[in-house]
């Protein structure tokens, strides 16, 4: 079943209609702690909302841990709500989905992740209202889970929420950092979902508005945001969702795992971190190392296709264009000024950088040779 979207300034007042459909009296509302004020959020739903029994879950940290999430069942089951609305960015719409469906089929998270039921069940109604333009959660199956600093992704398609309302409106008040590291994760979810082994012409299409869109806005929203550009971000974010949503993503994806649970870098930072080496990585595929089965000639055609999405004919521009868009953005590129400073730092990145489930999908086999080599590259 298709998700029902609903796109651009004021689409939030479409949370009323919404609310009549799910028929829903108690609402389980998850929300960030202080995101969903200064969004706007609140200010905007209250009048839908008044008439609810509401119960609100916020207090969780971003990046969903297993105590987190176990507490929100708690709150969930207590609650006996009959409808999930999720307001904020990624990891609240991951704590979101996560809660409904542990709770709805009665299952302990360690459990799950042990040994995944077949049949997963979920009836009641979910709508998430993204406040980032980043993840694209709202278009997705997945949702990450850390246990002790391990990630973990849960994937399901009854995941994916009901309904999606994209509002770019409440974008405007995200400060230039979170604008920045969030468009980053978007565009890293782009890209890798183009150059994915799982890609088809309907994950390309989605991915390449996304790197339009991005590349177009990026810069723009960060330094001088104005509607147009938050706008085609928060388009851009949930093309990129559902583009991942049919490929998943790949080595950066990968390695931003560990970037981020031992180093503290924001996820989409930590993704966009290694894409511009791993291009360069990419583009030397060969029948060796190759891990597309349509062939060496297609990924690099794939290869081509990404950099005249970024208006360039070939692979070491690219990689230099979109170098630029991360310092332009203001972000660091080095890893050895983000508190990567040792070998033993290095080495923690690679150990746990090899979610065998993400860099599967990369056209090009990664050796843990070849991720130190780049890791060693942006030191
Ligand atoms: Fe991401």
């Amino acid at each position: 079943l298709s998700q029902q979207e609903y796109i651009g300034f004021d689409s939030i007042r479409n949370i009323s209609s919404v609310l009549n459909q799910f028929a829903a009296k108690r609402i389980f509302l998850v929300t960030g702690t202080s995101s969903y004020y200064i969004s706007g959020a609140h200010n905007l739903l209250k009048e839908y909302l008044s008439g609810h029994n509401v119960t609100r879950y916020c207090e969780f940290s971003s990046n969903p841990k297993i105590e987190d999430v176990i507490r929100g069942i708690g709150c969930f089951k207590s609650a006996g709500c009959d409808a999930i609305i999720a307001v904020g960015g990624g990891s609240v719409i991951d704590m979101a989905k996560l809660v409904t469906i542990f709770a709805e089929n009665n299952i302990n998270p360690v459990e799950y992740i042990k040994k995944p039921p077949k049949k997963v069940k979920r009836n009641l109604p979910i709508a998430a209202i993204p406040t980032t333009a980043g993840s694209g959660s709202e278009a997705t199956g997945f949702a990450v889970l850390y246990i002790d600093k391990k990630k973990y992704s849960i994937e399901n398609s009854s995941l994916v929420p009901d309904v999606a309302i994209i509002d770019p409106g409440l974008m405007i008040s995200l400060p230039k950092y979170l604008t920045a590291v969030t468009g980053m994760d978007a565009l890293c979810q782009a890209v890798e979902s183009y150059w994915s082994v799982n890609s088809n012409e309907e994950s390309k299409a989605f991915a390449a508005e996304s790197i339009r869109l991005i590349k177009a806005n990026i810069v723009q929203v960060v330094n001088t945001p104005d509607t147009i550009s938050r706008q085609a971000m928060a388009e851009a974010a949930h093309l990129s969702g559902k583009a991942i949503n049919i490929t998943r993503t790949t080595a950066p994806h990968a390695i931003s795992y560990p970037l981020t649970s031992y180093f503290g870098i924001p996820h989409g930072h930590a993704a966009a971190l290694t894409l511009p080496a791993m291009l360069e990585y990419m583009a030397g595929v060969n029948d060796k190392d190759l891990l597309d089965a349509r062939g060496c000639r297609y990924v690099r055609n794939n290869l081509t296709e990404i950099c005249c999405l970024f208006g360039s004919k070939e692979i070491i521009e690219t990689k230099k264009k979109i170098e630029d868009i991360i310092k332009a953005v203001g972000l660091e590129t080095r890893l050895s000024r983000l508190g990567i400073t040792s070998e033993k730092d290095i080495q923690t990145v690679i150990d746990n950088g090899f979610d065998p489930d993400r860099v599967k999908n990369n056209p090009r086999r990664l050796t843990r040779e070849a991720l130190r080599e780049i890791l060693e590259s942006i030191n």
